[in-house]
């Protein structure tokens, strides 16, 4: 048995923890479950109590000799935060193009010209599983150092069953090998092969026939993503790719109406996907559905700035009845980064989501976005302790003082890695 850790007297302690279960919307995305001078006990990696620290101290007075103590003081404690959407495995860079879109080429015109997720695509072939854990490692460990215990990670840097098995293969090795906690997702349409341009319907019937029953059968995703973009896949191509999924056993996530208005949200409505993702050119219906189904939408807001589009309408996604969850989207064209701290900042100031629906976007709505809200995403009795202490001493400040990373310690179930 590892010893009790007692985190306590914080300036403010952010539980997240509420009575009600599930997406959280509107007014319920601002209640933090904040507790003044509070206090959290661990036990073998778990949550055992929270509360204030008087509480914990009365109640714990007989194995506070045994506890390694964390002075909390001046501090805010949050639960670990939660990216529900990355595209983390991958091999090479695309530093390149980063040049090409400032010097005005767009993000489409460089993947139709056998660039962006092409090009990384190439270079996934390429890798050996060795290097991709090795690269991937690396990115863990900066989530690591930015706040972030449990992350989604996706294929779809494959477009053969090959390679598409190799990155979710790589992803459950790393579970062995690291701390974090990886959420693992197949979109094998993450875009079209070159070699099935104007075939796009083949290459669907060959995911639907030959990939999706491998990932199924090894049990090497929960979910199935599909890039519904104009010039990509259209609805009707997506909705059967999720549909077929369905079938084995894989909950739909869309990325969807990110450069165009395509249906997409309303089509993530339709299939009841648990998440639509980018949304920047959502259409009003499609928003309202997404309200109706109780499909989360999944913001990317650092895609949004470093494609130097407007953000999706955040505020008003809220203010009409959608859960919302925040995410880096780290991958390595439209978002290279694995910051979830300046994507809380982004949240607030590109889409006006307030400091504490920020917060409960990148935490409990996150975890609800990826099905882990049993165990992660709030600080409650009998969950994982992943913990974050910060160099801010409220949850105002931490979106306030941005560009800035505050972490200043984390327990990845309840040991410490930063
Ligand atoms: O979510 N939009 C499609 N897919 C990724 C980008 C992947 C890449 O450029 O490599 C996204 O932004
Ligand atoms: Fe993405």
């Amino acid at each position: 048995m590892t010893k009790p850790i007692w985190i306590k007297h914080t300036a403010q302690l952010a539980t997240l923890a509420s009575e009600v279960k599930g997406p959280r919307s509107k007014e319920k995305m601002s209640e933090l479950g904040l507790i003044e001078d509070g206090s959290v006990w661990i036990e073998d990696g778990i949550v055992q109590a929270v509360g204030t620290t008087k509480e914990l101290e009365e109640r714990f007075a007989d194995k506070v000799h045994e506890a390694e103590i964390v002075d909390a003081s001046n501090h805010l404690v949050t639960p670990g935060l939660v990216d529900p959407h990355t595209h983390v495995v991958y091999g090479g860079s695309r530093e390149r193009e980063f040049e090409m879109r400032l010097e005005g080429t767009s993000y489409m015109d460089i993947m139709n010209a056998g660039g962006g997720i092409h090009a990384t695509t190439r270079m996934t072939r390429e890798a050996t599983e060795e290097e991709l854990i090795d690269q991937t490692k690396r990115r863990l460990d900066s989530f690591f150092s930015q706040g972030v215990t449990t992350i989604e990670g996706k294929s779809g840097y494959g477009m053969n069953l090959e390679t598409e098995l190799k990155q979710l293969r790589v992803m459950k090795k790393l579970q062995e090998q690291h701390a974090i906690d990886i959420v693992p997702t197949f979109m094998g349409a993450h875009a079209v092969p070159p070699d099935f341009k104007g075939r796009e319907d083949e290459f669907v019937n060959q995911l639907i026939d030959e990939m999706l029953p491998v990932v199924a059968e090894e049990k090497l995703a929960e979910f199935n993503d599909v890039f519904c973009e104009k010039g990509v896949y259209t609805p009707e191509q997506s909705e059967r790719i999720l549909e077929a999924g369905k079938r084995f056993g894989l909950t739909p996530k869309i990325h969807a109406d990110e450069i165009e208005p395509y249906g997409g949200a309303e089509l993530a409505a339709k299939v009841g996907a648990i998440s639509a993702e980018h949304l920047l050119k959502a259409s009003a219906e499609g928003i309202k559905a997404m309200a109706e189904s109780g499909t989360i939408a999944c913001l990317l807001p650092a895609t949004a700035l470093y494609l130097r589009e407007e953000a999706a309408a955040g505020r008003r996604m809220i203010d009409e009845g959608v859960s919302v969850a925040i995410s880096t989207d780290c991958n390595p064209g439209s978002s290279p980064t694995t910051s979830m701290p300046l994507v809380m900042n982004l949240a607030c100031i590109s889409m006006r989501l307030t400091p504490a629906e920020a917060l409960t976007a990148a935490t409990y709505n996150a975890a609800c976005a990826i099905n882990r809200q049993e165990n992660v995403g709030s600080l409650e009795v009998g969950k994982q302790a992943d913990i974050v202490m910060w160099n801010v001493k409220n949850y105002q400040e931490l979106q306030y003082l941005f560009g800035v990373n505050h972490v200043k310690s984390v327990w990845k179930k309840g040991v410490k890695v930063v």
